[in-house]
């Protein structure tokens, strides 16, 4: 996909990320939170545009050398061209250069697209939280080394 931009978030994209998290995910994330994504330097937000529309984010938060991954979302139009891969090595190549080695993420149990996105990119699960996003929602939680 040649015309995919990977780049930083900004403030102006804070409507489209919002867009995004309502339109996939059971709990979006309020403005402020995805405020703070861009503007804490704690926090990474890289977004994925496709002939200038945003197709995708992904935001992190990092303390010291470990990273938490918060949230991935690809717009449902777009979903199955590759472009979370693309996002997702990109985030990973971003805190590698920011000197993170550790990088961890929560993903519900039956997320089958997410889990393979996730494994795809080297993350292997080290454990598992019950009713973590409410009755019935397991967690695994999963884990990668970056060296
Ligand atoms: C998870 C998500 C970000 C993937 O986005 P995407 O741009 O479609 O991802 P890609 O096209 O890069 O494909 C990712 C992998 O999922 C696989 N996949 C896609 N749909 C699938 C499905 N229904 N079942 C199993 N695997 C699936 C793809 O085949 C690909 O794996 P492969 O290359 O080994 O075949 C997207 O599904 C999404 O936004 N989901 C809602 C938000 C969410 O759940 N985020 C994760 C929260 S932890």
């Amino acid at each position: 996909m040649a015309d995919l931009v990977i780049r930083q978030g900004t403030l102006s994209d804070i409507q489209a990320i919002m867009a995004l998290e309502q339109g996939s995910i059971e709990h979006p994330w309020e403005s402020k939170a995805v405020e703070a994504l861009i503007t804490d330097p704690n926090k990474t937000c890289l977004i994925a545009e496709l002939d200038g529309t945003i197709a995708a984010y992904v935001g992190a938060e990092s303390v010291l050398d470990e990273s938490n991954i918060g949230n991935i979302v690809t717009h449902k139009d777009y979903r199955g061209r590759g472009i979370a891969t693309r996002l997702f090595n990109a985030l990973l190549e971003e805190l590698k250069a920011q000197g993170i080695t550790k990088v961890f993420l929560e993903v519900e149990h039956d997320n089958a697209p997410a889990i393979a996105l996730y494994k795809r990119s080297g993350f292997a699960d080290y454990g598992y939280r019950r009713d973590y996003y409410g009755k019935g929602k397991d967690a695994v939680l999963m884990s990668l080394e970056l060296c």
